[in-house]
């Protein structure tokens, strides 16, 4: 049986791999749904090769557009945010990636797992901004909650076999960014291209500037915490500039297991697929010789706020989490747009985090509204 799976935010970086994972897997894997937010031609493109079941389009003005194209094969079209939150929820899906960038990857994922469907979990701001409830839905209905995060994929990997063994430590690899060793003079400066310009990883541009600033190795602690059921002094980040050890667990009697491999998505893209079975694949191979030195080095928070910003939301709890999920996709947004620099990111957050009520034991539509004033008090920071 071919499992069926809908791609949530298929016309991005995650989205276009996983596709390339189904195109080398035709006998595993057949697409059901597929989504985009605006990018409606690379999503009709998508349609028409892989032929899902359903397509759904974000923005509802392109809806009109995207049906005619799709007029000749029997594809379903939807748009609209109701749209995207239900399609993986449909009987005809088996599993659901999620590959949408930011919080409008929490509500999608609250109603697969709803549906009682395994979720392949690629957007990290959903564990950051709800990892408690989304967690416990996982657990209540069964259903399991793939990582597809490569340093999550790494220790989910290290896990395997290890189930009545304590974990005394996980420890999370970071590349460093394009700013490894530099500033934070040099970061007030730093341009919007450079920020883009990341050493290691193509990805989509949100994940690619929280990666310059290190608020994604922030975010992953607090992804780690819910996924793997860890407290925060058990998560360390270790700058590991060759992103080749994807990341390590130390057990109780001190050894470390380590997940290693080049730096390609499509990795555990195809692992969380097709879980429990590691598939042949014809991706390129490690080579020690190319690698002659892995090094490791500390992470500078002196010169990352952001790092600490999210471990200090961790620690802090509640609501928290959430506050600096939004204020740092405006942040992120308006650096983008060049309306602040680089390392006013920081200050916009950490002031949001002061601002916004907190609220200690938030259910989901507490995390909505949070994130939604949240979004309003950083808005006005930024246009101070
Ligand atoms: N890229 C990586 O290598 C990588 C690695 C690890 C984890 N992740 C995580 O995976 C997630 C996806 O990252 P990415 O780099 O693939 O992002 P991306 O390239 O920006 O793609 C995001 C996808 O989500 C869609 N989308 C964005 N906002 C939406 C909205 N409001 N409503 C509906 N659809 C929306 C986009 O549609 P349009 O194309 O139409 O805009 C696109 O299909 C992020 O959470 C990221 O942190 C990514």
């Amino acid at each position: 049986m071919k499992r069926r799976i809908a791609i949530l935010g298929s016309t991005g970086s995650i989205g276009t791999q996983a596709l390339e994972v189904i195109k080398q897997h035709p006998e595993l894997f057949e697409t059901e749904v597929l989504t985009a937010g605006r990018n409606a031609e690379l999503l009709v493109q998508q349609a028409v090769e892989f032929q899902p079941n359903v397509v759904v389009i974000g923005d509802e003005e392109k809806y009109d557009w995207v049906s005619r194209e799709l007029s000749d094969h029997p594809i379903k079209v939807y748009a609209g945010r109701e749209a995207l939150a239900q399609v993986g929820a449909m009987s005809t899906v088996d599993m659901v990636l999620v590959a949408l960038v930011g919080f409008a990857g929490l509500v999608p994922t609250f109603r697969a797992l709803e549906a009682g469907k395994p979720v392949a979990l690629a957007n990290k701001e959903t564990l950051v901004v709800a990892g408690d409830l989304v967690m416990n839905l996982a657990r209540e209905k069964g259903v399991p909650l793939l990582p597809v995060d490569s340093e999550h994929s790494a220790i989910f990997q290290c896990l395997v076999g290890e189930a009545d063994n304590k974990i005394e430590k996980l420890i999370l690899t970071a590349s460093g960014g394009p700013f490894r060793g530099k500033s934070v003079d040099f970061l007030r400066k730093v341009t919007r291209c450079q920020a883009l310009n990341h050493p290691n990883w193509k990805m989509g541009d949100k994940i690619t500037i929280d990666s310059a600033s290190l608020m994604n190795k922030g975010f992953e602690a607090i992804e780690a915490k819910w996924l793997f059921d860890v407290a925060p002094e058990q998560i360390e980040i270790v700058v590991h500039p060759q992103s080749i050890v994807h990341s390590l667990v130390q057990f109780a009697d001190g050894s470390l297991k380590a997940q290693m491999g080049l730096p390609d998505m499509k990795l555990p893209i195809q692992y969380a697929m097709g879980f429990p079975k590691r598939l042949v694949n014809d991706f390129p191979r490690f080579n020690f010789t190319d690698y002659p030195e892995l090094s490791f080095e500390k992470a500078d928070v002196s010169v990352f706020r952001n790092l600490s910003l999210a471990f200090e939301a961790m620690n802090q709890g509640g609501n928290i989490p959430c506050i600096l999920n939004a204020a740092n996709e405006v942040a992120v947004e308006a650096f983008l747009k060049s309306r602040i620099g680089f390392v006013e990111m920081s200050s916009v957050i950490e002031q949001t985090m002061e601002k916004v009520s907190f609220v200690k034991h938030p259910g989901l539509d507490d995390y909505l509204r949070t994130d939604e004033e949240a979004r309003r008090v950083a808005s006005e920071i930024v246009a101070k």
